[in-house]
């Protein structure tokens, strides 16, 4: 008997990355995952992938694209049991804040925060009809401190608001509400990018930088019964970035 078994999962901006990870992740798990994505070719070929996966448009931008979805899973599931936000924008950081665009401010807001509250809200009756139904969200250490990026951080940064807030209304009604918070994970997003990442990799005290696997272990297990007594908690996994301060260690140890 595997954990996931008879599930119906919905997952967002899974075309790649990390929400591909968590969709083959639970898919080995006996989960039946909507793969879904604004990048309609790119949801295909990882749903074609994945036994037991389908793939489905879905822009969390567009309350009806997302209603569509959602419908989509019930109809070929025939159930929801799972939903996984993960879908997000994260525009590019002007170097002088007062040049932050209202259109980039709008953007990361809308796709980060209100796109999962799109998808919570057209969720909620089917998980609620579910008895086990379970909601993860992908937020990010952005949301906890200063690693850059003004708008995605305070999206973020709601997105741990609206767990908790969330998690208190749905609890009542059977259902679990939890946020995995990631550091810097090796995903398609940093192609051209890897000499940041080294760099990266020095500064977090496990010593790498994240691979979507150990995301989408976390993103399992609060998901699954395993953690039935949990709600309304935020979940670093970060590599210990968040606690450990490697930079302040070496500054001032002796020994280096
Ligand atoms: N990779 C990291 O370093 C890192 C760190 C912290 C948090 N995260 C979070 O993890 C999640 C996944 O990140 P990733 O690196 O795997 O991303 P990625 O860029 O590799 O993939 C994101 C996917 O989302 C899709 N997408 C974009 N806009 C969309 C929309 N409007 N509707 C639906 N889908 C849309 C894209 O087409 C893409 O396939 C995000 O929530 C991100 O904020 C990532």
């Amino acid at each position: 008997m595997e954990r996931f078994d008879g599930y119906g999962v919905l997952i967002t901006g899974a075309g790649r990355g990390i929400g591909a990870a968590v969709a083959r992740r639970l898919a080995d798990e006996g989960a039946r995952v909507l793969v879904t994505d604004v990048d309609e070719e790119r949801a295909g070929a990882t749903a074609a992938a994945i036994e037991g996966a389908e793939a489905f448009r879905c822009d969390v931008g567009d309350r009806a694209s997302v209603e569509a979805a959602v419908a989509h899973a019930v109809a070929r599931f025939g159930r929801l049991d799972v939903l996984v936000n993960n879908a997000y924008s994260c525009g590019p950081d002007e170097p002088l804040f007062e040049d932050e665009t209202d259109e980039v401010w709008a953007r990361d807001l809308d796709l980060t925060l209100t796109g999962a509250f799109r998808c919570a809200r057209a969720a909620l009756p089917h998980l609620v009809e579910s008895g086990r139904g379970a909601i993860v969200s992908i937020g990010s250490v952005n949301g906890e401190q200063d690693f850059g990026n003004h708008a995605y951080s305070a999206a973020k940064a709601g997105l741990a608001s609206l767990t908790r807030t969330l998690s208190g209304h749905a609890a009542p009604r059977g259902v679990r509400v939890n946020l995995v918070e990631p550091g810097t994970v090796h995903t398609e997003g940093w192609a051209g990018r890897e000499a940041v990442l080294e760099r990266a990799a020095a500064l977090y005290p496990l010593g790498r930088v994240g691979r979507p696997e150990d995301i989408a272990a976390a993103v399992a297990f609060l998901a699954s019964r395993d953690a039935a007594w949990i709600t309304g908690v935020t979940l670093p996994v970060d590599g210990g970035i968040l606690t450990a301060q490697l930079g302040f260690r070496r500054a001032v140890s002796e020994h280096d």
